[in-house]
C-alpha cells in the first residue's frame, strides 16, 4: 500500500480542470488516510460548479486507483463552511490594494487582440466621466502600455519604498515595462514573475483611485490566475477578437474569474470590422457577431464592438490614445459607452 505522500505526490500530477496547476498546490486535498480496507481522499469542494467537482473526484479516484496495492478508493468531498455572502468569502483571503475604490481587471485568452489598447482607452474613458482611474500593467513579458501612454518619466520611490506611479492625460499608471526594460524579458520566470506582480500590486501609492484597471497578462494560466486569487477584484472584462479561436478563450476567460469569484462585467469584440475610410461602409473582415453570441450562451453581458481603424492603431504607436487625443471620434464614443456601463455595474455591486 502506497503511503499518504505517495499518494499526494501522485495527486500532484491532476490539473485542475481548465488550469495548469494541479489540485494540491489549489489546496483542495485535504487529507489522505490510508488503511487496510483502502485510502480516502478528503477534498474540499473547490467550486460551486458540480461539473468541476466530480471531473476532479473522478480524477482523483482514477489516479489514485491505478497506483499498485491500492484495493478501494474513497473521495470524500467537504463543502466550504457557509459564508454570510460568496463576496464577503471571496474577499476574505484577498488583498485590498490600499486607497483603490474598484479593481478592474481586463483579460484576453491570448496576446494581440487589443487588450492594452482597451485598458488604456477605457481608463481614459472612465477619467472623462469623472473617475480617479489608475492604470497597471502587469504584462512583463509583453509590457506596452509604457508605450501607449509614453513613459518618459524615470519612476521615482517613496522613501518607504512604495513607487509613484506616472501621470499622463489625468490618469496614473505604473507598467512593469519601465523596471524591465533593459532586461530580457526571457530570463524571467514563473514564480519570479509571480513575486514581482504581488509587489507591484500592492505597493504602488495610488493615493485615492475610484478604480485601478489592471491590464493583465495575456492567457488565463497561472500567473493570471494568481493576481485574479490574491487581490480583491471587483470585475473582469474579456477582450476578444471575432476569429473563432479567439472566442475559444472567452471561455476559458469567463471560467477563469468565476473559478475565483470575481464578477465577469461583460465581453468586448475588438477589432469587430471594419469602416473603409473612403466609402465609409462596414466591412466584416472576420466572421461578426461571434462575441455577442458567446457572452448571451455563457450568461454574461456583451459589452460591445470595438471597430479596425486606424486611429487606434496609430494613437497606440505614438502614445496617444484615441480617448485622450480625440474624445469626440466615435471610437472614443463606443469606449465611453463601455466605461459607462462598468461604472454603473461597479457601483451597483458597491
Ligand atoms: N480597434 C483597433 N483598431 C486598430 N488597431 C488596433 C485596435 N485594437 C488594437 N489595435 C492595434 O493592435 C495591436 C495590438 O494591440 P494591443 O493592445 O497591444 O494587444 P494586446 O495587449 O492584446 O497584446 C496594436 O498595434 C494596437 O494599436
Ligand atoms: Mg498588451
Amino acid at each position: 500500500m502506497p503511503s499518504p505522500n505517495e499518494i499526494l505526490s501522485q495527486l500532484k500530477k491532476v490539473k485542475y480542470p481548465g488550469f495548469t496547476r494541479d489540485i494540491v498546490s489549489f489546496g483542495i486535498v485535504k487529507d489522505i488516510e490510508v488503511a487496510y480496507a483502502g485510502v480516502t481522499v478528503f477534498l474540499v469542494a473547490p467550486s460551486a460548479n458540480p461539473e468541476v467537482v466530480s471531473k476532479i473526484v473522478d480524477e482523483v479516484r482514477g489516479t489514485v486507483a491505478a497506483m499498485p496495492g491500492v484495493p478501494e478508493v474513497r473521495v470524500e468531498v467537504e463543502q466550504p463552511a457557509p459564508s454570510p455572502t460568496p463576496r464577503e468569502a471571496a474577499a476574505g483571503h484577498k488583498r485590498e490594494i490600499p486607497g483603490v475604490a474598484h479593481v478592474v481587471a481586463v483579460a484576453s485568452g491570448k496576446g494581440g487582440v487589443g487588450k492594452s489598447t482597451v485598458a488604456v482607452n477605457l481608463a481614459l474613458a472612465m477619467k472623462a466621466l469623472g473617475w480617479r482611474v489608475g492604470l497597471m500593467d502587469a504584462d512583463v513579458y509583453g509590457p506596452s502600455l509604457a508605450m501607449m501612454v509614453g513613459a518618459d518619466a524615470p519612476v521615482k520611490v517613496t522613501p518607504e519604498r512604495r513607487i509613484v506611479p506616472l501621470e499622463r492625460y489625468g490618469i496614473r499608471y505604473v507598467s512593469m515595462g519601465l523596471f524591465v526594460r533593459d532586461q530580457q524579458a526571457v530570463i524571467w520566470r514563473g514564480p519570479m514573475v509571480t513575486k514581482l506582480e504581488m509587489e507591484f500590486l500592492f505597493n504602488v501609492e495610488w493615493g485615492e483611485l475610484d478604480c485601478l484597471v489592471l491590464d493583465l497578462p495575456p492567457g488565463t494560466g497561472d500567473a493570471q490566475l494568481t493576481i485574479t486569487q490574491r487581490a480583491r477584484l471587483d470585475g473582469g472584462v474579456i477582450v476578444t477578437t471575432p476569429q473563432e479561436i479567439a472566442l475559444l478563450d472567452v471561455r476559458r476567460g469567463v471560467q477563469m474569474f468565476k473559478e475565483v469569484n470575481v464578477p465577469v462585467l461583460g465581453v468586448i469584440e475588438n477589432m469587430s470590422y471594419y469602416v473603409c475610410r473612403s466609402c465609409g461602409s462596414r466591412h466584416q473582415i472576420f466572421s461578426h457577431g461571434g462575441g455577442e453570441r458567446l457572452a448571451r450562451e455563457l450568461g454574461v453581458t456583451f459589452l460591445g464592438e470595438l471597430p479596425l481603424v486606424r486611429e487606434v492603431r496609430e494613437g497606440g504607436d505614438q502614445a496617444l490614445p484615441l480617448v485622450a487625443l480625440n474624445p469626440s471620434h466615435p471610437v472614443s464614443g463606443a469606449f465611453k459607452s463601455v466605461a459607462a456601463r462598468i461604472i454603473e455595474e461597479l457601483q451597483k455591486t458597491g
